[in-house]
């Protein structure tokens, strides 16, 4: 790794990533953003680092989930309220299930970049370079929103602070006291899901409250009171990647501080990239998304070139194949895995391969395939004896229709309600619930910390 530094990537071919006219304005931006501080600090990408470990070994599960895109039109506090809420409501019913702690990673306070199938987009004759994200361009369908702008950097920067502060608040302050898990379900509209959660919700109560009578309080006992909460993103914007970056202290080590987590996406996954070069020096835990057409060969090289200590908890690999598709990927990759004696985290992204355009021209995802993907995940690795490491979902805690499905059905007609994602559609909370639920019963059936074989 001697020849890595944090702007070794720019000798690399890169892709997905915007063209700036104005060099100068770049580098200003560049300039500005290496003065402040980093968002995150080394020890907590460690510690996350640490919980990842657990989590190869089954003796955690990873809960990733948030935003598609975040946006800098809809920011609001209850909007991350509500997200970190469900979040730590899945993580409630997953516990319950897997008789393991939950690691919480919000796809938040930095999700901003987004890759696309095709550099521009047809909308009437006209043809315009496509939305990449609010940190580079804006939705709106004209020739100027479209322009990529540096100074965008800035904002999504500023936005991305306030976003971890406030979750940050969340976690220690109090309100994520398990104690309250009763009243985190005010707010959300009646389901069968948050019909289930409650009656969970007073099991764990009566438990609390047979732990308070033998002693065991919030005030004498940190973990009871607060949660440790992390935030991720996909690294795909290297610019802003880079000028964040910092040395930390204490090891001499390279961090990138935009996030405590970064992956690497299905289309940059380049063995001899940008994206890889990049992720390969820093000492964040790194997640890597494997498609369809990721082939065991790949895997082998990126492997070594992410993950060349095999650290554990270094490298998460994202699955995303689709439903129906799983048993025709996975197990050739599960293998390659076992055959390096790889140490990594294997995680379901049950949202990324089974986006549909729905007979009323949004695009959608049914909940059934996210479901099936899920249980399709869970069942091969209990066929090969491995682990089953975590979820990675597009969701949010808002009331919206922008996946069809799910116990309050959501159909085809619905989607215009409120479909409000700038790029993927994402479950609602409901959805994310029931999800949870399901999760819970395959991982109650997986026994995640029963010995399993690694990897
Ligand atoms: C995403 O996670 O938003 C994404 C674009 O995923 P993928 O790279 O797996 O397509
Ligand atoms: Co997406």
């Amino acid at each position: 790794m001697s020849t890595w530094t944090k702007s070794s990537w720019r000798q690399k071919p890169r892709i997905q990533m915007p063209e700036y006219t104005d060099a100068a304005a770049l580098n200003a931006v560049e300039a500005q953003l290496s003065k402040y501080p980093p968002l995150v600090f080394a020890g907590e990408a460690r510690s996350l680092k640490k919980q990842l470990a657990a989590a190869s070994r089954g003796e955690a599960f990873l809960l990733q989930g948030g935003d598609c895109a975040e946006s800098f039109e809809q920011f609001s506090a209850d909007g991350i309220r509500d997200t970190f809420k469900v979040m730590l409501q899945m993580a409630m019913v997953l516990t319950y299930g897997a008789k393991v702690p939950v690691i919480k990673v919000g796809r938040m306070a930095g999700q901003f970049a987004k890759p696309r199938s095709a550099p521009t987009e047809l909308k009437d004759g006209v043809e315009l370079p496509s939305y990449r994200g609010d940190i580079i361009n804006e939705l709106a369908f004209t020739p100027e929103a479209r322009i990529p702008d540096p100074k965008k950097m800035l904002q999504a920067y500023t936005q991305a602070a306030a976003t971890l502060n406030l979750l940050r608040a969340f976690s220690k302050g109090g309100f994520a006291d398990v104690h309250q898990v009763h009243s985190w379900t005010l707010g959300f509209t009646e389901s069968d899901a948050a019909a289930a959660y409650r009656d969970l919700a007073n099991r764990i109560a009566d438990t609390l409250d047979f732990m308070k009578a033998a002693g065991l309080t919030a005030e004498n006992n940190a973990e009871l009171g607060s949660v440790d909460f992390y935030t991720s993103h996909e690294a795909l914007l290297l610019e802003y990647e880079e000028a964040l970056t910092r040395v930390d202290s204490t090891t001499g080590q390279q961090l990138a501080g935009s996030g405590h987590f970064i992956w690497i996406g299905d289309r940059t996954r380049q063995p001899d990239g940008a994206h890889v070069e990049f992720c390969s020096g820093v000492q964040n835990p790194i997640g890597l998304k494997c498609g369809p057409t990721t082939t065991a060969d790949d895997l082998k090289v990126l492997m070594q070139k992410l993950n060349p200590e095999n650290e554990a908890g270094r490298l998460t690999l994202i699955a995303r194949f689709g439903a129906g598709s799983v048993g025709d990927h996975l197990p050739g990759l599960i293998k390659c895995v076992q055959e390096e004696g790889a140490n990594v985290v294997w995680s379901c992204d049950a949202m990324h391969g089974n986006t549909i355009k729905s007979s009323s021209g949004y695009k959608t995802r049914p909940f059934e395939s996210v479901r099936r993907e899920v249980q399709e995940f869970f069942e091969i690795h209990r066929a090969e004896g491995t682990i089953p490491g975590g979820v990675h979902f597009e969701m949010t805690g808002a009331d919206v229709t922008e996946c069809t499905g799910g116990v309050r059905a959501v159909t085809d007609e619905d989607l215009s309600d409120r479909y409000h994602t700038a790029c993927d559609p994402r479950l609602n909370a409901s959805q994310s619930l029931e999800l949870a639920f399901l999760i819970s019963e395959e991982l109650g059936r997986t026994g995640l910390n029963t010995k399993r074989k690694a990897g």
